[in-house]
C-alpha cells in the first residue's frame, strides 16, 4: 500500500467522541485498511487545550492551533468535525472544507438540522462526500438503512426513541416510582444527563435528529422550523403510574409521518402499549422504526451515544469514503412538503382532575362528543370524600385539532379542577390496534 493511496483525515474535537475515534483507528489499523481497502491515517488533529491528557497518543500526528486551518491543510483528504454546535467553529470547518474540495464527516445533529440544506448544496456542487452516519442515534446505521437498504421503499412513517438521556429518565421514573426532578439529579450523578440538560429534557437533541431522518425519508432538507417539540418537563409520575394501569409505557418519541395533507414531525412524549419493541427498551438505548411500503416495518435498535459507539459510526463513513462508495447529497429525495401537526390523527391520553359530584361525567362526555372525541377507555376513581378526582381517558382515533378544542372547552368547565393533561398515544410497528 503507497502513501498516495492512503486517506488521510484531520480530526478536529478529541472529546467523548473524538479521542474514541483516534483511539479505534490507531488500534484497528491493520483491519480497517483492509476493509477500507487502503490505509486511514491521521494526518492531524485539533481541539482547544493541547496539554490535556486524553489517553490517547498523539505522537506524531500534527496539532492545529486553530481547527479550521485544516480546511486548507494540503496533508488533509477528509475533515473529521466533531467539535459539536451548530455555529462557530464546526460551522466554518465544515463550509470551508467543502469548499476546498475536502471530504467531510461530522457527528453534529445540531449544525446538520440548522444548515444542512445548505452544507448538502454545497457538497453537491462540489462533488465531495458530506457524511454524518454518527448525527443520528449513535452506533446505530440508522442512516445507511434508511438510504441504502431501504431505496427500493417508499417510507410512511420514521420515529423511535432517538434521546438516551430521555429514555433513561423515563425508565428510571417507571421502574422505581421517582418523580421528574429525582430521576434528572439520578441521571446527572451517573453521567447520562448533563449538567445543563435542556437540550436533552426538552427534545431538542431529538428534534434536531428527527429533521435529519425526515430530510432522508421525506423532504429532501432538515426543516428543524417546522418540528413541534415538547419535552419532558410535564411528564408526571402520576401518569406513568396511569399508563402502566392502562397497559402503556411513556416513552420521548420522535415521529415523522406522511399524512394525505404532507409530512407532520414532532418530538413528544407519548403513550406506547406495553407489549410493543418501543415499550422494551429502557436506559439510554435508542430505538427507530422505519415502515417501507415493501418491506413493512423495520426496527433499529442499540447505543444512541457514547465514544465508542459514535466513534463507531464516524470510522464506518471514513471506510465509506475510502472505498469510494459515496452515496451523493442527492440521495436526499425532495417530495414532501411539511405540515402543521393538526393533521395528526390518532389516539390520546387525557387526564382531567374533576369535581367528585353526579353530572360531571355526563359534562365531560357531551364536550368530547361535540368534538366529535370518543373515547376508547375510562379509568374513573372515587377518592373516599375527596373533592377532586383524577378522570383518565384513552380516545379512539381523532384530529390533533379536535382534540385540542375539546380540551380547551373542557379545561372551561366548573367541574375541572386543574389544567387538563394530555399525552398521544403511538401504535409502534404499523398496527393500527393492538
Ligand atoms: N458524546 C456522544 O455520545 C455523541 C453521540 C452522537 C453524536 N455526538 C456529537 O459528536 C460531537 C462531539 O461530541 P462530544 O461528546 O465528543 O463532545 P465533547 O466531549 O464536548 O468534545 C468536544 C471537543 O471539541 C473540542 N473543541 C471545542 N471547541 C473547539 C474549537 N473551537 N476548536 C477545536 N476544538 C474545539 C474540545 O476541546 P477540549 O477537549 O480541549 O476542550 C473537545 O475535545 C457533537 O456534535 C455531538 O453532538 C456525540
Amino acid at each position: 500500500m503507497t502513501e498516495n493511496t492512503t486517506l488521510k483525515i484531520g480530526i478536529a474535537g478529541l472529546g467523548t467522541v473524538g479521542a474514541s475515534v483516534v483511539k479505534i483507528i490507531q488500534e484497528e489499523q491493520e483491519m480497517l485498511a483492509a476493509r477500507a481497502g487502503r490505509a486511514i491515517k491521521i494526518a492531524a488533529v485539533s481541539a482547544r487545550d493541547k496539554s490535556r491528557d486524553r489517553g490517547i497518543d498523539l505522537s506524531g500526528i500534527a496539532w492545529a492551533d486553530n481547527a479550521e486551518t485544516m480546511a486548507e491543510n494540503p496533508d488533509i483528504d477528509v475533515v473529521v468535525e466533531l467539535v459539536g454546535g451548530s455555529e462557530g467553529t464546526a460551522k466554518n470547518l465544515v463550509m470551508q472544507a467543502l469548499q476546498n474540495g475536502k471530504d467531510v464527516v461530522t457527528a453534529n445533529k445540531a449544525l446538520l438540522a440548522h444548515h444542512g440544506a445548505e452544507f448538502f448544496a454545497l457538497a453537491k456542487k462540489n462533488g465531495r462526500a458530506l457524511a454524518f452516519e454518527a448525527a443520528v442515534a449513535g452506533g446505530i446505521p440508522i442512516i445507511k438503512a434508511l438510504r441504502e437498504g431501504l431505496a427500493a421503499n417508499h417510507i410512511s412513517a420514521v420515529y423511535g426513541i432517538l434521546n438516551g438521556t430521555c429514555n433513561y429518565i423515563l425508565t428510571e421514573m417507571w421502574r422505581n416510582g421517582l418523580d421528574f426532578e429525582t430521576a434528572l439529579q439520578q441521571a446527572q450523578e451517573e453521567g447520562y444527563a448533563e449538567v445543563d440538560p435542556s437540550f436533552d429534557i426538552d427534545g431538542v437533541d431529538a428534534a434536531h435528529k428527527l429533521t435529519i431522518l425526515s430530510a432522508l425519508a421525506f423532504t429532501g432538507r432538515p426543516d428543524f422550523a417546522h418540528v413541534e417539540t415538547e419535552g419532558l418537563r410535564n411528564v408526571s409520575a402520576v401518569d406513568i403510574d396511569y399508563a402502566a394501569e392502562l397497559g402503556y409505557r411513556i416513552k420521548l418519541l420522535g415521529i415523522a409521518r406522511l399524512t394525505p395533507d404532507g409530512v407532520v414531525q414532532t418530538v413528544a412524549p407519548c403513550m406506547v402499549p406495553e407489549e410493543s419493541n418501543l415499550a422494551a427498551v429502557e436506559g439510554a438505548t435508542n430505538a427507530v422504526f422505519i415502515e417501507g411500503d415493501r418491506v413493512g416495518p423495520t426496527l433499529y435498535v442499540g447505543a444512541g451515544a457514547g465514544g465508542n459507539a459514535t466513534a463507531s459510526a464516524v470510522i464506518a463513513d471514513l471506510v465509506d469514503i475510502a472505498r469510494g462508495n459515496v452515496p451523493p447529497s442527492g440521495a436526499f429525495v425532495e417530495t414532501e412538503k411539511t405540515v402543521p401537526f393538526d393533521s395528526r390523527e390518532g389516539r390520546f391520553y387525557l387526564r382531567l382532575t374533576v369535581e367528585d359530584r353526579i353530572g360531571v361525567m355526563a359534562d365531560v362526555t357531551a364536550v368530547l362528543r361535540d368534538h366529535k372525541v370518543s373515547m376508547k377507555s375510562i379509568l374513573q376513581y372515587g377518592q373516599g370524600g375527596a373533592k377532586s378526582v383524577p378522570l383518565i381517558m384513552i380516545t379512539h382515533k381523532a384530529k390533533e385539532a379536535a382534540v385540542r378544542d375539546a380540551l380547551a372547552a373542557l379545561a372551561a368547565l366548573d367541574a375541572v379542577q386543574e389544567k387538563p393533561c394530555v399525552l398521544r398515544v403511538e401504535i409502534p410497528g404499523g398496527t393500527e390496534e393492538i
